[in-house]
């Protein structure tokens, strides 16, 4: 983004953003394709080879899904909802795995009615529901095993899924009996794949490339058991900058990776599968927001906007800090907690920020919201959902 006569504009395409405020109602959430089509190259052209399945939790919107899927993508998907919103939106049953700790009975059913590429499993159960409902259908059902290599990758704890006392994926000892479930429904499932994802925002790989050796030598021992294992899937969770925007660093980091991943799994001379979110979409869109009221107190001067913790969860949920610009370049600046209108106190998007000095019906574009924006946001204290525009 950047500032062109004073005022923001964002993307390849210098999209002035307050044009896009003529007729305000409510907050907008703007998503550049552009930029979406130019992340999603880099990463491919980084992962030479590897099959990208878009973790569509990030960003569901029907044309980013639409854009994704023309650019060569697959999606990964943790519900039945977006299995069907990837199915209306130009993905076939062939471009999808399953991935979730919760699979039901029915949504299970409905996977393997569609033969969907891949189901990671993430648990025993989980693994011998698959098996008996498969069985049922006279279906064989494409598993692959998600692991949980016990690693740690530094990264705020909400976010974390590769740890031992992690929800996610299955612990290396429980392979034995993974082995011997797959082989009691060995009408009914095929092993095709090993799963790895150890959270998200992921900007050093020192615990990632220890999680790689130790599944390495997993999928070699598996591979013994099962010729039909030819997929490593190594997740996503790659990282980007929400204090600044330095995309060189973001690339060079994604080089770092890319490095990493190939030179890591070229032995196991298998399918590779990535499934990144964040790093395609989180600098692709802006949420959009007006401001109410200043309202100072004896401690504080609030900045009161009307887009909240319903809108944006992050800085909430994570402590995340987004970068906040005024759509109209201010010569001053103050110190400001910026904050919306839901009524708990942790609605906040910035504590005690130097930003613009802002007035009442001034635009403020919150950065850096094209993940985990829009796709976590809900209607408390029946506030409306935001608009979305892409652009
Ligand atoms: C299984 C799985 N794969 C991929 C992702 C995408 O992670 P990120 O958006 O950090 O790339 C997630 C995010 O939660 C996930 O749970």
């Amino acid at each position: 983004m950047e500032y062109i006569n004073n005022e923001l504009h964002l993307g390849p395409k210098k999209k002035n953003l307050k044009s896009l405020t003529a007729n305000y109602m409510r907050p907008i959430y703007v998503y550049d394709l552009d930029f979406i089509r130019m992340r999603f190259a880099a990463m491919s052209q980084a992962l030479k080879n590897v099959r990208i399945f878009y973790a569509m939790k990030a960003n569901p919107n029907p044309e980013v899904l639409r854009c994704l899927k023309e650019a060569g993508s697959g999606a990964d998907v943790v519900s039945l909802g977006e299995i069907k919103r990837a199915l209306e939106n130009g993905f076939s049953p062939a471009d999808i795995v399953y991935s979730g700790v919760g699979k039901t009975r029915h949504e299970i059913t409905e996977a393997l009615k569609l033969d969907i590429y891949q189901i990671n499993v993430e648990s025993l159960p989980e693994l011998e529901r698959i098996g008996q409902i498969a069985k049922e259908m006279g279906k064989k059902a494409a598993i692959a095993l998600r692991l949980n290599p016990d690693i740690d990758i530094k990264t705020h704890p909400y976010i974390a899924t590769g740890l031992r006392d992690n929800k996610f994926g299955m612990e290396l000892s429980l392979v034995p009996e993974l082995i011997r479930c797959l082989k009691s429904y060995a009408g009914s499932l095929e092993l095709v794949g090993v799963s790895l994802h150890l959270g998200s925002q992921m900007l050093e790989f020192e615990g990632y490339k220890e999680a790689l050796e130790r599944l390495k030598k997993v999928f070699i021992a598996l591979q013994k058991e099962f010729s039909s294992l030819q997929r490593f899937d190594f997740g996503g969770g790659l990282g980007i900058y929400y204090d600044r925007l330095d995309l060189a660093k973001e690339e060079a980091i994604l080089k770092e990776y890319a490095e990493i991943t190939l030179s890591s799994l070229q032995e196991l001379n298998c399918d590779l599968q990535s499934e990144p979110g964040r790093w395609l979409l989180g600098h692709a869109g802006v949420l959009l927001t007006q401001v109410q009221y200043v309202k100072k107190t004896s401690e504080k001067t609030f900045v009161i906007v009307d887009a909240g913790m319903n809108h944006l969860i992050r800085p909430s949920l994570y402590e995340a800090e987004h970068l906040i610009l005024p759509l109209d370049k201010k010569s001053e600046e103050g110190v400001f907690d910026i904050v919306g209108p839901i009524c708990e106190s942790s609605d906040f998007f910035a504590k005690d920020r130097k930003i613009a000095k802002v007035k009442e019906g001034d635009f403020l574009a919150v950065m850096d919201a094209g993940a985990y924006g829009y796709s976590m946001a809900s209607s408390y204290n029946l506030q409306e959902l935001p608009l979305e525009i892409c652009i």
